[in-house]
């Protein structure tokens, strides 16, 4: 039987919103406009891709993580990388950042509630993030998410977006930003649910090299559906990417060549992952969905 990757996805993304509904100050909890503002963009409706890998690590060395015991010993892991990505968000969209007025379907959190809040809501995720981490997962589980959202991770990638906004750079520069801003936390969230799960080197070594590719190819697809989709499929405005002048695989490459190395990818992703057989079966679809998104 095929592996049902819609039951999948809305069965997690239960989970995973009802982990983070209890993880997150209630919204009148004062001082109140900062709650407001972090449940704000967190409940705004995000795929929750990096919460969703955490678990599909732990059950490639595992097995199937099931309701109840295992999957609530991962859960607060897998909302720490979903609350990370959402302060990274947040402030992605920042007028002093890529100035955009629409995330998750809706206003963004600063044309809401102001830039002021705005910045401290995302202070305050990434923040509650490791606090999460610091009472539920490992030291080296914390280790590594701290490595991969810092400088020489999501936010090093970010600096280069920046600077490199109006500039033609090369192709290695091009891969640079796209590695760390967005596939180093991709590769976090699956290295730690495996392990959190107990994986050997070997197992973690592959499962690591899976991320980085599965995270690239979904940065690739970002920047293509950023000149293919529209504000009703993305939730976010397309075509951001060429008013701030970004540096982008469509711009660097063209869409077809774009498109060509997403999928080369998603097969390598898929080669890296052979060794671990069955279990790795929700890593191949999600690689799959990560190259066939339209949103
Ligand atoms: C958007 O990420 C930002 C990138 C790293 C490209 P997602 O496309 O996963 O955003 P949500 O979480 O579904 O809103
Ligand atoms: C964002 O990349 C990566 C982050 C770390 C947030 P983009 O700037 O392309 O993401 P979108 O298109 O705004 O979601
Ligand atoms: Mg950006
Ligand atoms: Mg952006
Ligand atoms: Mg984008």
């Amino acid at each position: 039987m095929s592996f049902d990757l819609a039951a999948y996805l809305a069965d997690l993304r239960r989970e995973v919103d009802a982990a983070l509904d209890r993880h997150l100050p209630p919204k009148d909890a004062p001082p109140a406009a900062i709650h407001e503002a972090m449940r704000y963009s967190v409940f705004a409706g995000g795929k929750r891709l990096r919460p969703i890998l955490v678990i599909a690590g732990a059950e490639a060395v595992r097995g199937r993580v099931e309701e109840g015991g295992t999957l609530n010993r991962i859960l607060p892991t897998a909302c720490a990388l979903e609350l990370i990505h959402t302060y990274s968000l947040v402030h992605d969209d920042l007028p002093a950042m890529d100035d955009d007025d629409y995330r998750r379907g809706r206003l963004t959190n600063h044309k809401v509630f102001g830039e002021a809040i705005a910045i401290l809501a995302g202070d305050a995720l990434l923040t509650l993030a490791f606090g999460l981490l610091a009472e539920h997962a490992s030291l080296e589980v914390v280790k590594e998410v701290a490595r991969a959202a810092g400088t020489f991770g999501m936010i090093g990638g970010q600096v280069v977006d920046i600077q490199s906004e109006g500039k033609s750079v090369d192709a290695e520069t091009l891969e640079y930003i796209h590695r760390h801003k967005t596939a180093a936390l991709i590769r976090a969230s699956l290295v730690s649910g495996a392990m959190l799960a107990g994986a050997s080197p070997a197992i973690f070594k592959v499962i690591g090299e899976a991320g980085t590719h599965l995270g690239l190819a979904f940065q690739i697809v970002d920047d293509i559906l950023d000149v293919e989709g529209s504000l009703e499929e993305l939730g976010k405005t397309a075509g951001s990417d060429r008013r701030k002048k970004k540096v982008t695989y469509p711009e660097h490459f063209g869409l077809e060549t774009s498109r060509i190395k997403a999928k080369s990818l998603i097969e390598d992703a898929k080669a890296a992952l052979r060794p671990l057989g069955p279990r790795a079966e929700p890593i191949r679809a999600l690689a799959d969905f990560i190259f066939q998104r339209r949103s």
